[in-house]
């Protein structure tokens, strides 16, 4: 579900017509549904209503502040992997006690932040991270707040670059050591066990794997248990796919029913860490057809927005959508390659795909792309970042502005020994 639709043949989102805000600001920008990035918050919440829960939000999917914001307004928390996005998280207005910090790598600098912040919990990724947090939180005298974030070994079944809880993954402590760390974990002076945590992969369609994982951890729960270790978070992770193509991934309220079901006589806290259910479907890349190039056996758009803009279908192939914003081509359409401006061949946004014949200037809406959009473009070719857009019902608003030459090169500094034009 989301809010971008067509009035006639004109592409909306919301009340606003999407070529009214690229008038206003220019192309390429990130779109984002004010309505839409509620409403799957307070599905996903809701289908968990059941149970104690807490839904922290994972920022990687997208971190502007204006959307974690809105998310902390609806009683969000927030999954964080770096000291940049706990700073994003406590800016935005998220509660210190709502965060979890998961990451393989997390640095000193890091670890004492998140310390003084006041986290809910670190999920601990290896034994070495383990005794680093105890020796930090020791310094500061402090009680660090920890789950391990255990590898269950089972097959998210979804693209190789984004699947994390199989035993070869580089991610969480093997299932079948983690009671020995645990009981590691009990002799530390400064930490306090809390929780259990797992996240096995994303963009997952099936039920299965998430059940399969929960199974595991629940055993697991109950032998910590029985060696009288208190378990009060059980932190399930992200990963819940979405629809960007033909995908028919399961509903929350079903994907929720079927964790539920699974967690009868548990007495913990259940933890999510939803990143693209949310946000995914709730943005858009909006962009201009700069020219269009036939070379015989190909046909070419050629666009303002680049594989550094939106990386997903080079690095992935991953699918999405192309809308017009006008939809003025009376049915006919054409095989196409998308590309954009990069001086590489992996620059494309799609692919040998059948889309209605684009000419120059036209404007296309690249779909479902408010996960892992903005949050994993770059400035390479030196192109300054895109503008993100946030509608609200009739209005809309600039929630980052688009990057300038001049920020392109904020802290660079050309050395004394470089001054001067001669050669030496
Ligand atoms: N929790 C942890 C510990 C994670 O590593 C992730 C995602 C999530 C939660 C959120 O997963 P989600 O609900 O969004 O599936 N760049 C890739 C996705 C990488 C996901 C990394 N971890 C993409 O564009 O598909």
């Amino acid at each position: 579900m989301h809010h971008f639709n067509y009035v006639a043949d004109e592409l909306y989102c919301e009340n606003v017509p999407v070529a009214t805000i690229a008038g206003a600001v220019g192309t390429p920008f990130y779109l984002y549904s004010h309505a839409t990035l509620s409403h799957h918050f307070k599905t996903f919440d809701q289908a968990f209503g059941k149970v104690p829960h807490l839904v922290c939000f994972a920022l990687k999917a997208n971190s502007n502040l204006a959307v974690v914001r809105l998310l902390a307004n609806l009683g969000g928390g927030a999954d964080i992997v770096s000291g940049g996005e706990l700073y994003r998280a406590l800016k935005a207005g998220v509660s210190p006690d709502k965060i979890v910090y998961s990451g393989v790598g997390k640095r000193i600098d890091e670890i004492q932040d998140a310390l003084r912040a006041g986290i809910l919990m670190f999920n601990i990724e290896s034994s070495q991270e383990l005794l680093a947090i105890n020796k930090i939180a020791s310094r500061m005298k402090k009680k660090a707040h920890i789950a391990l974030r255990v590898n269950p070994d089972v097959d998210p079944r979804t693209h190789p670059y984004i699947s994390t809880g199989l035993k070869k993954n580089k991610f969480g402590i093997d299932i079948g050591r983690s009671l020995k760390e645990y009981r590691e974990a009990r002799g530390l002076s400064h930490v306090e066990i809390v929780g259990v945590s797992c996240h096995i992969g994303s963009q997952i369609t099936e039920i299965a794997p998430f059940v399969d994982a929960l199974v595991k951890l629940k055993d697991l729960i109950a032998r910590l248990q029985a060696d009288g270790i208190d378990i009060r978070y059980l932190d399930l992770g992200g990963g819940l796919g979405i629809r960007y193509d033909q995908e028919e991934p399961p509903h929350p309220f079903a994907y929720a029913e079927a964790i539920i079901k699974n967690m009868q006589d548990m007495d913990v806290t259940l933890i999510l860490e939803p990143g693209r259910v949310i946000v995914g479907n709730a943005g858009a890349l909006v962009t201009r057809v700069l020219y269009t190039k036939n070379n015989g056996s190909r046909h070419f758009l050629i666009i303002d927005a680049g594989m550094n803009d939106l990386a997903r279908p080079s690095l992935y192939g991953s699918y999405h959508a192309i809308w017009p914003v006008r939809d003025k081509y009376a049915g006919e359409k054409i095989k196409a390659d998308v590309v954009g401006p990069i001086c590489e061949s992996g620059d494309f946004l799609a692919r040998d795909r059948e889309l209605p014949d684009f000419a120059p200037g036209d404007l296309m809406a690249v779909m479902s792309a408010g996960a892992y959009g903005f949050s994993m473009s770059s400035n390479y070719n030196s192109r300054p970042r895109v503008a993100e857009v946030m509608v609200k019902g009739l209005e809309f608003s600039v929630i980052r502005r688009r990057e300038t030459c001049q920020s392109l090169v904020r802290g660079e500094k050309v050395p004394d020994f470089l001054q001067g034009s001669q050669v030496k």
